[in-house]
């Protein structure tokens, strides 16, 4: 079936730029949040970006302004029923995503394919609480969606040959590198980096380096875009403390494990970049390594 509209559950950190991607290749686009305040805030993001990239040189203003035009924001799951593909992004909590998608269920045409951004959850779970485990699948994008290359596209025990293929083209057709996953607790990318930054967190509690030291020892030393600390409050650290809790959950090895530090920063709320402090302190205009007193 052709791809020709596209809703996305969720309009933050990764669904703005997921609604993002797929109307900057053509599609359009229904946008659903939960709250207009939060709606705003996404769509508002977009804005930014675009606008950024019309600054830049590197979009015509008309074909901003298609972009923008091809985004409808609501707070209505109605206004999905004529989706070809619904692509989930809401908090990384299976109870919510099991009602939401009992509720898009009930209202999307039922050729409609259906999947989740889910970081961490088992695909299946959500994919039998829907008339449609044949037409579910995973599609799992980085953080910033707009930039991140990868798609890991998760095939679950019930998703058909049509879904597994409706995931590929549509990540080819986002220009994104797609890779085939199985619907294994935090499929290939997050099975090796969540415990790699939750080992960071453990040398920081160790003494093996401080904040700083242990980020910029990973980027001159390794190569990496980011720090492994910097990298966890980029992520949030409320989300990497619940993916680490699914995955410790489901595998019960000590390198999936939350460690105490990481409980600690959650409990007092610093969840890193997007409340302004977590191993850094974003008050200023550069970050600065947080005073953790633990
Ligand atoms: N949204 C949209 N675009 C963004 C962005 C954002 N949040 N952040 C940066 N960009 C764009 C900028 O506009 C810029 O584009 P331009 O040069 O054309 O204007 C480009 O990315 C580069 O940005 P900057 O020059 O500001 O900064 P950097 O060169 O340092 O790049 C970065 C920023 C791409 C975020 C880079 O630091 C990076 O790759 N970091 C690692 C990110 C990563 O590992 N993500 C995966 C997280 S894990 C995950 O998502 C899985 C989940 O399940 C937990």
């Amino acid at each position: 079936m052709a791809i020709e509209r596209v809703g996305v559950l969720g309009c933050g950190l990764m669904g703005h730029g997921i609604a993002q991607i797929c109307a900057e290749a053509g599609w359009d686009v229904v946008v659903r949040e939960v709250d207009q305040g939060t709606l705003d805030s996404g769509l508002g993001k977009i804005e930014k970006q675009l606008a950024r990239a019309v600054e830049k040189g590197r979009r015509e203003r008309d074909d901003a302004d298609s972009v923008r035009a091809r985004i409808t924001g609501t707070l209505e799951y109605g206004d999905l029923a004529d989706c070809d593909l619904a692509i989930e992004a809401i908090v990384e909590d299976l109870d919510a995503k099991l009602e939401m998608w009992r509720e898009v269920d009930g209202v999307v045409k039922k050729e409609a394919f259906f999947a989740s951004n889910t970081s961490s959850l088992p695909v299946v779970n959500q994919a039998v609480a829907t008339s449609r485990p044949e037409r579910f699948l995973g599609m799992h994008f980085f953080n910033p969606a707009q930039v991140m290359p990868l798609l890991e596209v998760v095939q679950t025990v019930t998703t058909g040959d049509d879904a597994l293929r409706t995931g590929f083209e549509v990540g080819e057709r986002l220009g994104k590198t797609c890779v085939h996953a199985r619907d294994k607790t935090g499929f290939i990318v997050n099975r090796l980096l969540v415990p790699y930054m939750l080992d960071a967190i453990r040398a920081q509690e160790e003494g093996v380096g401080a904040i700083d030291e242990i980020d910029v020892a990973m980027k001159a030393g390794a190569n990496h875009p980011m720090g492994p600390l910097t990298l966890a409050d980029f992520v949030g650290l409320d989300t990497l403390a619940a993916i680490a809790d699914v995955m410790f959950d489901e595998y019960r090895e000590r390198r999936f494990a939350a460690p105490p530090t990481l409980r600690k920063m959650v409990a007092a709320g610093l969840y890193g970049r997007k409340s302004g402090k977590g191993f850094y302190d974003y008050s200023g205009d550069e970050p600065v390594p947080s005073e953790l007193g633990l």
